[in-house]
């Protein structure tokens, strides 16, 4: 049997992640509250306790997303890394506990014996406890981490190696940018790739709205705590009273705009004080926050995105019920 190389000699953390994330998550709680609708951001939802419950929604039967991506990996991953033969760097966007990544990583080594994996997440925790898992799983394995957030973490890139590189940005992590941010922000992986590279990409597709609507709203509360919990982080962080049992979770389908849009509802007119912050706001009874939007895709919108990013969309995967795309793209020949 080979004798791998001890865990230390095959993995680098690079700790980018900003240190001012109070002075931030303060301001914008600021801005988003005085505004009118009132908004609060989406990525403040990701604190420890808010990444663990996002794990808890992807086991819940109705958060369909998961279970359809990881179908289509299974089934596809070997077919998908043959599209770029000779892959040796695997760089990952929003790794997370990287567990739908090994089915992409196990065809790589397959198909080449070894691969560096360059994975990139906000959380340096995660980073670390996800690096261990995989290092122990795959003898072959290097790992070059990035702790950093996505467009710091494209800039701080090591040039890549002469093989084709693949970049992953799965999970539906699209869907939470407004159209013009995802049009950024594939354009800065683009800028990183070359002709031989290419990027998976995985996209929620456009259903009916009661699957939709049900998918954000799930029957056992999990994705109400999800959400719910970015209320409480502001009691935490600053010194905040708001009441989790007066707002309820609005999860709708907007179809013209192709999104679902999550709120918080004031149950009852309320008065919320903001210590931290010196701050006071009132609810109507009825007033919503808005929270996050998830934008679905059909194949036409996927084209375009790609285009309006520098990239030809080269093939397209689904599960068999056709509830979730996984999307090879390509820089197009000069
Ligand atoms: C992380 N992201 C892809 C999730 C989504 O489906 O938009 C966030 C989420 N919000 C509520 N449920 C899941």
């Amino acid at each position: 049997m080979a004798q791998s190389k001890p865990e230390q000699s095959r993995l680098i953390i690079h700790d980018l992640a900003r240190r001012n994330g109070r002075t931030e998550f303060a301001r914008d709680v600021r801005s988003g509250l005085s505004s009118y609708p009132k908004q609060l951001f989406p990525k403040y939802l990701y604190d420890e306790l808010g990444s663990r419950l996002f794990e808890a929604i992807c086991e819940v039967d109705e958060y369909y997303l998961t279970r359809a991506e990881d179908k289509i990996l299974t089934s596809y991953a070997d077919e998908i890394v043959r599209a770029i033969p000779n892959c040796k760097t695997l760089i990952e966007l929003g790794s997370g506990s990287a567990q739908k990544t090994r089915k992409i990583i196990e065809a790589l080594i397959r198909g080449c014996g070894e691969l560096l994996f360059i994975p990139v997440d906000i959380s340096a925790t995660a980073l670390e406890k996800s690096s261990h898992a995989l290092l122990d799983s795959y003898p072959n394995l290097k790992i070059n981490a990035y702790a950093a957030d996505y467009f710091e973490a494209l800039e701080a890139l090591p040039p890549l190696g002469p093989d084709p590189a693949l970049v992953l940005f799965l999970g539906s992590n699209i869907g939470n940018f407004e159209p013009d941010e995802a049009v950024d922000f594939l354009s800065a992986i683009r800028r990183v790739l070359r002709r031989q590279d290419a990027l998976l990409l995985g996209a929620d597709l456009k259903k009916d709205a009661r699957t939709l609507e049900a998918a954000y709203d799930d029957s056992l509360g999990v994705t109400r705590a999800f959400i719910v919990n970015e209320l409480e982080r502001i009691n935490r962080e600053l010194d905040a009273n708001f009441d989790l049992w007066a707002f309820g979770l609005r999860s709708l389908y907007n179809e013209s705009a192709g999104r679902v849009e999550v709120y918080l509802e004031s149950l009852r007119s309320q008065d919320i004080n903001i210590r931290g912050l010196d701050m006071s706001i009132s609810f109507d009874a009825g007033e919503r926050i808005h929270m996050e939007n998830s934008y679905k895709f059909d194949l036409n919108g996927l084209k375009l995105l790609g285009r309006r990013s520098g990239f030809d969309l080269e093939r397209t995967w689904l599960d068999e019920e056709k509830l979730f795309s996984s999307n090879l793209f390509r820089v197009p020949e000069a």
